[in-house]
């Protein structure tokens, strides 16, 4: 890595340059517009806007079409979104995942955009591989491919990638970055990175820290289109049984120099989101609702099995009793709304 390492031990600007950071870092308040993160796939066709079958209700959206499909959900108080490129084109996916930092890619040339239309709104981007590369793993391999992704994934090239795709997101404009793919010592290169060209005090790290290898994630992968194309992710993703390996997942990347953890997927992991911010309450902890958790409270409530809104204030109240300061969801528009006719309270 590289030779002028950054101490990020003590590093403490990412967490405070921008109002929603610095609402994040203060906890008192139960449940708030202001803890919402929504996801947004932007696709590479400007002109899309399709609903995703598996995830009813989200959708690929298009640059053309983004301005318009967020303006009201901002009007409802939305503070952040988290940023997913799509790509159909199988022949824009390599081994490397170069589109990721293309500057034509749908993600490079939305967030000056958002920037523009939204100047309030704080633009967070998920930094990951996976999307980009033709076998849909989310860091790049040996040179020797066999159908082995424990012994052929190679950490140093795919942190070293990984890191220069963070930074052209920050160089865009990007307030957050948030690496998704959980290699080892990404947070401390893309810190270095950040650090190199002088942006540390204006983009924030929020590291996925603490992320399962999850059945969960089913329904996001046909929405990116970044399913592997052979194995899994079991071998960068963290065991579903462990509660210490999870804790020391986050630790690393708080040593690192994290500004912000997670814990991804949420609702079958609160005793370590509750564990988590007992062990490091000074950092503002998010918590994903990943996309198999809303499709299965989707279509529980299809299904008449319970009321969406009762269901979801039970859920974020929750989250938020365990220790979840920020809320990943793809329920955040129709729970903004709700917060702004005060019917999101528990009573
Ligand atoms: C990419 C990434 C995934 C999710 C977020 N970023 C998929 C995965 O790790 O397999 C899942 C989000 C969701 O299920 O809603 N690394």
């Amino acid at each position: 890595m590289n030779s002028q390492n950054f101490n990020s031990n003590h590093v403490l600007q990412g967490g405070y340059f921008h109002k929603t950071i610095r609402r994040w870092q203060s906890t008192n308040i139960l449940v708030d517009a202001s803890n919402f993160i929504f996801p947004l796939f932007v696709h590479e066709n400007d002109e899309t806007f399709e609903e995703i079958p598996s995830l009813p209700n989200i959708y690929r959206i298009g640059l053309n079409k983004l301005r318009n499909y967020l303006e009201p959900i901002v009007n409802d108080g939305l503070t952040c979104v988290l940023l997913f490129g799509v790509i159909d084109s199988d022949s824009l996916k390599d081994e490397s995942g170069s589109y990721a930092d293309n500057q034509n890619s749908s993600v490079l040339r939305a967030i000056p955009k958002l920037r523009e239309w939204f100047p309030d709104l704080l633009i967070a981007c998920d930094v990951c591989l996976c999307a980009y590369t033709f076998h849909g793993h989310c860091g790049v391999f040996s040179e020797s491919k066999s159908l082995s992704v424990d012994s052929c994934i190679n950490r140093e090239n795919s942190v070293e990638r990984i890191a220069q795709v963070a930074l052209a997101f920050a160089k865009a404009g990007a307030h957050v970055v948030a690496p998704s793919d959980m290699m080892d010592g990404r947070i401390d290169a893309i810190r270095n990175i950040l650090n190199q060209n002088n942006m540390l005090n204006r983009v924030s790290v929020m590291s996925y820290s603490t992320k399962f290898a999850s059945a969960f994630y089913g329904p996001f992968r046909d929405a990116a289109k970044s399913a592997p194309a052979f194995g899994d992710r079991r071998c960068y993703q963290l065991p579903a049984g462990s509660t210490g390996l999870a804790i020391r997942a986050s630790e690393r990347d708080v040593q690192e120099g994290a500004d912000i953890l997670m814990v991804k997927p949420c609702m079958s992991y609160l005793d370590i989101v509750k564990e988590l911010k007992q062990t490091f309450p000074h950092h503002p902890l998010a918590v994903y609702q990943v996309s198999g958790e809303y499709a299965m409270i989707w279509h529980g409530a299809k299904a008449n099995s319970f009321d969406l809104r009762m269901i979801l204030i039970e859920i974020i109240h929750s989250l938020r009793r365990s220790g979840a300061d920020i809320i990943i969801s793809y329920y955040t528009p129709m729970i903004l709304k709700w917060i702004k006719e005060n019917k999101f309270s528990l009573n």
